[in-house]
């Protein structure tokens, strides 16, 4: 399937209303919302916008698409920034945030993480909404390109040792991430025009162009 390439000049607004949708269509057809979140910079707005939102989050059901081997409450953690944005914003069963231990060796933490969503969904974990960002390199998640993980055919969680930074990640992996219903790339294209264009044009081989649910929705949400 095609992706759908969304350019926005309202981007947190318009991110916001994906998210609010997909969670109606999964809450009306499975009465859970399975949302992966994504680190960076770019989605912060993002999730404190959604924090807004009047949403029955109960029924949402958190993960993490990559996580930095730091503590939780150290500045460079993913959860630390989601928690800020938007988890202590909101009113949710501690159960429903499923986070990364970054705390503990890398091939701990992705292993005890690959429990805890097999736990929930042994047959298959699928995201609803995974919401993912593109680096300047074309990585995604903690997908660099040329690590080990991008190999990785079985697992769904990794421990990826990232060269080009001298750090491990954990991080999904392709089986999990295209199993997703939807995939919501998050993207600010500034400084990034080349790459993206590469990417789009479906016939490069970065790590965010290996991104294709193969039975699910792919979007990118492009500020412009
Ligand atoms: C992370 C990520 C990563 C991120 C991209 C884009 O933990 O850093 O999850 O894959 O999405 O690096 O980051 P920006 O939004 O900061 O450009």
């Amino acid at each position: 399937m095609h992706p759908e390439i969304l350019r926005t000049k309202n981007f947190v607004r318009d991110a916001v209303a994906l998210i609010e949708r997909a969670a109606d269509t999964a809450l009306s057809e499975r009465g859970v919302f399975r949302i992966g979140l994504s680190g960076g910079s770019t989605p912060r707005p993002v999730y404190e916008a959604l924090a807004k939102s009047r949403a029955a989050w109960n029924r949402w059901e958190f993960t993490f698409g990559d996580e930095r081997c730091v503590p939780p409450e150290d500045p460079q953690s993913n959860y630390r920034m989601a928690r800020e944005a938007l988890l202590d914003a909101i009113t949710i069963p501690q159960e429903n945030i499923l986070r990364m231990r970054g705390e503990e060796a890398p091939e701990e933490a992705a292993a005890h993480y690959e429990q805890a969503l097999r736990e929930r969904n042994a047959s298959g974990y699928r995201h609803d909404l995974l919401l993912l960002g593109m680096g300047d390199d074309g990585h995604t998640a903690s997908l660099f390109p040329g690590t080990t993980a991008l190999g990785e055919s079985q697992k769904w969680v990794a421990a990826n040792f990232v060269p080009q930074l001298g750090v491990h990640r954990i991080t999904l992996t392709f089986p999990l991430l295209n199993a997703a219903r939807h995939v919501l790339f998050l993207v600010n294209t500034r400084g990034k025009e080349r790459v993206l264009e590469e990417v789009l044009s479906g016939k490069s081989d970065y790590p965010c162009a290996r991104v294709r649910p193969t039975a699910g929705n792919l979007t990118w949400l492009l500020a412009e």
